[in-house]
């Protein structure tokens, strides 16, 4: 694939832009960004648009998008979305995954947010006793199963009193664009893509998670395929915080290299917020390691870029990177290991393969 090029899925509304995370671009630029919808973008128009707060509050709310402005601080922070279908298309080599997309490694991309905070509205509409989680619920409409729906999902009470999710309205300093979620969307640090809920149109207090498709139906991760419904994931585990993950970006996979010094590029973040420890990479495969240097250190809820220099002689080089967390946490080596029936949170040691001439 050659510099700046969008690789789009199906219909357009799901597109990535490679070589994803140079470090020119630590902050992605919208012109850059992944995008990932399910159904078309709605059109909302905001002087009639408002967001509505309830069930398990004390003090049912709707908000237009000016009070949610004049009404909270204003709070920024940056924050990189990790789509779950993430390197998805590895796991074709073990078998098809029928009705999922083939996403590579371009489903990820750091922008810099800016809203409302979310345990600021909460706070002001009071959480009642016996609500365990938030749900988000966008007003694109998605057809499954024969029903029309928005896009939604919930995460725990916890996360959202955090202090670290945001109701955006802006993305790299400008309005929301239209594809990413204008006028308003969830923005949910360190947790998978789809609980940044985009055209945020209802927040929901609950005690129990959202019945929400996309929470109880889709996003999860089941191992052993229901052989009476092989494509149904719904006693898999939700699918909530981002794994471990490290990606070789550059060179990418099957180009021709000279052969010596190769610089080998990527990104690494942690799960659950946790700092790196180390990247280590790879010129055979996994049998030695190389540390990486991180070249541009990212916060908590960012990717972290790195940087290492291989020795590589005339011939194939299968290239592999592995990052470690502060826990000790480490990536699994075998695709098989992370395997699940819809191929999500691949987070297995990446690997490109590369000749050098
Ligand atoms: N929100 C709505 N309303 N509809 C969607 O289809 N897709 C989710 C999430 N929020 C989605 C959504 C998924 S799966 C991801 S990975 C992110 O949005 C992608 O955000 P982006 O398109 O701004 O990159």
């Amino acid at each position: 694939m050659t510099r700046d090029q969008r690789l789009v899925h199906d219909s357009g509304l799901n597109s990535g832009t490679w070589p994803v995370a140079i470090p020119s671009h630590f902050i992605t630029p919208v012109e850059r960004f992944f995008t990932r919808s399910h159904a078309p973008v709605p059109s909302i128009d905001p002087s009639t648009w408002r967001l509505e707060v309830e069930g398990l509050v004390r003090r049912p709310a709707q908000f237009s998008l000016e009070e949610l402005i004049a009404e909270f601080p204003r709070r920024t922070g940056d924050a990189t979305l990790v789509c779950a279908g993430l390197r998805r298309a590895e796991f074709l080599a073990l078998g098809p995954l029928p009705g999922e997309l083939p996403w590579g490694p371009e489903p990820v991309s750091t922008g810099t947010w800016a809203g409302v905070a979310l345990d600021d509205l909460l706070r002001e509409v009071g959480v009642e006793a016996g609500a365990q989680y938030v749900e988000f619920t966008g007003l694109d409409r998605v057809e499954r199963e024969g029903h029309r729906f928005g896009f939604g999902g919930s995460i725990d009470l916890d996360k959202a009193m955090s202090g670290e999710v945001l109701l955006a309205t802006e993305l790299n300093g400008a309005p929301l664009p239209p594809m990413h979620g204008y006028p308003l969307r969830s923005v949910v640090p360190g947790w998978i893509g789809a609980r940044s809920v985009k055209w945020l149109g209802r927040i929901t207090l609950l005690a129990e998670p959202s019945a929400n498709y996309f929470q109880s139906q889709a996003y999860r991760t089941q191992r052993k395929p229901d052989p009476d419904k092989p494509r149904d994931v719904s006693s898999g585990d939700p699918l909530g915080e981002v794994p471990l993950n490290a990606i070789i970006a550059e060179p990418a996979e099957g180009v021709v290299v000279p052969n010596g010094e190769v610089t080998v590029r990527g990104w690494a973040m942690g799960s659950a917020g946790r700092p790196l420890i180390s990247v280590e990479v790879s010129p055979k495969g996994g049998r030695d390691w190389h540390q990486a240097r991180i070249t541009m250190p990212g916060t908590a809820w960012t990717w972290s870029l790195w940087e290492a220099q291989l020795r590589l002689d005339t011939g194939s080089h299968a290239l592999a990177v592995r990052a470690t967390d502060r826990a000790g946490i480490t990536q699994p080596a075998e695709l098989s290991e992370t395997w699940n029936v819809k191929g999500y949170a691949n987070n297995a040691w990446h690997r490109v393969a590369v000749v050098a001439e």
